[in-house]
């Protein structure tokens, strides 16, 4: 039987590199993002891919869309990654902080996914592999802040950890694992060009851990190379 994935945020960066690598070994697909139509490199794959990749307009801090995707994708879901995020505005230090942008971010990176994984849960729960995935990030880490600043970023993806771990808990007694992941530095548009690597070596390590998941690791921050992450 075929493997069905679905993932968040695909229009470009790592969603769309997620989509295309697990769209190669076989897997049904359900992309979702906000304007699919305006991503002509997501309307390419979708093209070549047909039938075996669906493509599902989220916006996920749409409580409405949300719910809908209970009712467009029919399969039990084997592996749900919560990969659409924001950086927010950056380089604010300390005395610039204002309180809504600071909301927007702590929406769609933390409470979002979390939205996302309420509508999903049942049908995780009816599949083969039972995996959900948290796209965190190192800066994230308490243990690895060493510059400080970026209170924004880092305090939405802490708290996405913090989500992860309970669901992690929660979670194991009905069998679904749930992977706290960090991509590493990607140039994506959120990475920039001077990131320390391309979407194809992070999303390929990201699989292989991905892989490895299971109720023994559920609830570890893990980067795409394998290694344990700080908290
Ligand atoms: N790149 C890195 O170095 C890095 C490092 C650590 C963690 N991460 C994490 O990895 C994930 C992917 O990052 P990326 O580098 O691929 O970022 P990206 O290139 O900026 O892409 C972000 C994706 O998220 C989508 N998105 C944003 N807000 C959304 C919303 N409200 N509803 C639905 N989709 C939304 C975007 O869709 P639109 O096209 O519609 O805006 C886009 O597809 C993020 O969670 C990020 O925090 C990235």
């Amino acid at each position: 039987m075929e493997r069905v994935v679905v993932v968040t945020g695909v229009s470009r960066g790592l969603g769309l590199e997620l989509c295309k690598q697990y769209l190669s070994e076989g897997a049904k697909v359900y992309g979702c993002c906000r304007s699919p139509e305006q991503s002509q490199q997501l309307l390419e794959l979708k093209h070549s891919a047909g039938y075996q990749f669906e493509l599902v307009p989220l916006d996920i801090t749409q409580p409405g869309m949300i719910q809908n995707l209970q009712y467009v994708i029919e399969e039990p879901i084997d592996i749900l990654i919560n990969n659409a995020g924001i950086y927010g505005p950056s380089g604010l230090s300390y005395d610039q902080l204002t309180v809504d942008p600071w909301m927007e971010v702590l929406r769609v990176n933390t409470v979002a996914p979390m939205m996302v994984t309420q509508a999903l849960v049942e049908k995780v729960a009816e599949s083969h592999d039972k995996k959900i995935i948290m796209m965190s990030s190192k800066m994230g880490s308490m243990g690895d802040n060493q510059k400080g600043g970026c209170y924004i970023y880092r305090s939405a993806k802490a708290a996405l950890n913090a989500v992860g771990k309970s669901l992690a808990i929660d979670l194991a007694d009905r069998g679904i694992s749930v992977g706290i992941l960090n991509p590493g530095w990607v140039q994506t548009d959120m990475g920039g060009s001077s990131a320390l690597i391309d979407s194809e070596t992070s999303i390929r390590g990201i699989r292989k851990v991905i892989e490895q998941l299971s109720l023994k690791s559920s609830g570890h921050f893990i980067s795409y190379d394998g290694s344990l992450i700080t908290w």
